[in-house]
């Protein structure tokens, strides 16, 4: 099975931009901000995203053009060590505030992730953390740079946002729980190492990923009453955890074998090793894929959480499995997508349509597209 597809169209689509309806209040922000950031503040159509990159060769990334700057006050990071490292280094900008475009064009060129599961993240996540009027998204927390936003129950709280894509049982965040759920946390960090030790010979590699990912699930079964690890939570949350070993090492060695040195600069600075080249960009999906299927494999955990009590996982019949890609892409559509935006209208439908379209790319194959919202 195919869970991360290769794309088979890519529809070409406007860029155009119209006035912006209305402002809202962006409390907080100095005039010479505001004058710098209003005239984003148009209607942006999303435009149709990069695809993929025709240099997928091993390379230094780490370099003169894209050196460590950590972040100023204000600048948002967030649980995506891997995003955070885009920003420090200036894959994306330093700030924060992205359009999706430019984050898969700096995940393909600054860790060498393929095209298809560049936009399967890319979409889901804009399409619930995202401000969809003027593609703009916060990689950590919720940040006026987005802009005015649209109608509530709509959230546009950045990749920080709890319960959409961002989830419980992290590697190196704690749950919602527990209060912080996005910043790096070094307890928990420890807790990687040691089982590096373990079970790696002090490296972080797919055998620590299997045990540690079955560890932290377990730890928060036994202390998070509102543990929950349903779709689409338990695919990123077994993706994540083989991203470890795939992108953070250095793509000359690619021997899958993580050093706690620079696992500690990627997931609490956002920063890469020195002369740290990319892994190769054609070979990542399918080890992505396997090492999912091996991680899950191991210690397999089916979709559910605790009641409001702990030591209490009960499965959820109703949540799609790590394998029901297609039940995956349709109920994210069709209820968190439908849930932020119930009854979306004028631009702001056109929008979600054409991010819907775009997120449907990764799936095209395989699944029929699901219209909430009309075509
Ligand atoms: C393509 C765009 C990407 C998006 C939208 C994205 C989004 C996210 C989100 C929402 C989380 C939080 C999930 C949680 O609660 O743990 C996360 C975690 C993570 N991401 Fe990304 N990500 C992207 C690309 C990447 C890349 C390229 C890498 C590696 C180079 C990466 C590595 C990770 C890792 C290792 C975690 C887990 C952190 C932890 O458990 O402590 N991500 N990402
Ligand atoms: C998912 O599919 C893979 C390979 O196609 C298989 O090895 C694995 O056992 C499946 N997992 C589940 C939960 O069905
Ligand atoms: C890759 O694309 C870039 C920019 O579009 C172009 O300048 C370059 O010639 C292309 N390289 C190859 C090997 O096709
Ligand atoms: C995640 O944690 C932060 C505080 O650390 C909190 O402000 C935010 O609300 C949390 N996410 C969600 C929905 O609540
Ligand atoms: C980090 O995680 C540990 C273990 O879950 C927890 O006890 C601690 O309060 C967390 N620290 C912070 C600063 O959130
Ligand atoms: C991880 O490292 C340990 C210790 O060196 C080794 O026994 C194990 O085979 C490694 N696993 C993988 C998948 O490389
Ligand atoms: C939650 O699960 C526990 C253990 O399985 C059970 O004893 C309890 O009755 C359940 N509570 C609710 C509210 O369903
Ligand atoms: C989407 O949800 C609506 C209303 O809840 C339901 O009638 C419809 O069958 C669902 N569509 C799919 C494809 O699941």
């Amino acid at each position: 099975m195919t869970r991360f597809t290769p794309l088979l169209a890519l529809s070409i689509l406007a860029v155009q931009t119209v006035a912006f309806p209305q402002y809202q209040s962006l409390g907080g922000l100095s005039e010479r901000e505001l004058a710098d950031i209003l005239p984003r503040f148009t209607t942006v159509t999303p435009p149709s995203p990069p695809g993929p990159s025709n240099d997928t060769s091993v390379r230094l990334v780490n370099d003169a053009a894209h050196p460590y700057v950590p972040p100023r006050n204000g600048d948002m990071r967030g649980p995506c060590p891997g995003l955070n490292t885009l920003a420090s280094h200036g894959y994306l900008p330093h700030n924060g505030i992205v359009t999706p475009t430019q984050i898969i064009n700096a995940v393909q060129d600054g860790f060498g992730m393929d095209n298809s599961l560049a936009i399967q993240l890319t979409y889901s996540t804009m399409l619930v953390d995202g401000n969809p009027l003027t593609n703009l998204m916060s990689i950590g927390g919720k940040s006026p740079l987005t802009g005015p936003d649209p109608p509530k129950p709509a959230i546009v709280g950045g990749v920080d946002t709890h319960a959409v894509l961002e989830g419980d049982a992290s590697m190196t965040r704690g749950d919602f729980f527990f209060g912080d759920n996005h910043s790096f946390n070094q307890t928990l960090f420890n807790e990687l190492v040691a089982f590096s030790n373990r079970f790696g010979g002090g490296n972080y590699n797919l055998t620590v990923a299997t045990e540690y990912r079955f560890y932290r699930i377990q730890q928060s079964i036994a202390e998070n009453p509102t543990f929950s690890f349903i779709s689409p939570r338990i695919l990123t949350a077994y993706g994540e955890a083989a991203f470890t070993f795939i992108f953070f090492v250095d793509g000359r060695k690619a021997d899958g074998q993580l050093s706690m040195e620079a696992a500690l600069g990627f997931f609490r600075d956002g920063r890469m090793p020195d002369d740290f080249h990319r892994a190769d960009g054609s070979k990542t999906s399918n080890l992505v894929d396997n090492s999912v299927d091996a991680i899950f494999a191991a210690h397999p955990v089916q979709p559910g959480g605790n009641n409001g009590t702990v030591n209490s996982y009960t499965l959820d019949p109703n949540s799609a499995g790590i394998n029901d890609t297609c039940k995956g892409y349709t109920d994210f559509v069709n209820i968190t997508v439908r849930s932020l935006y119930p009854n979306p209208q004028g631009a702001l439908r056109n929008n979600l349509n054409k991010n819907l379209d775009l997120f449907f790319l990764h799936v095209a194959g395989q699944c029929s597209q699901v219209f909430p919202y009309g075509q």
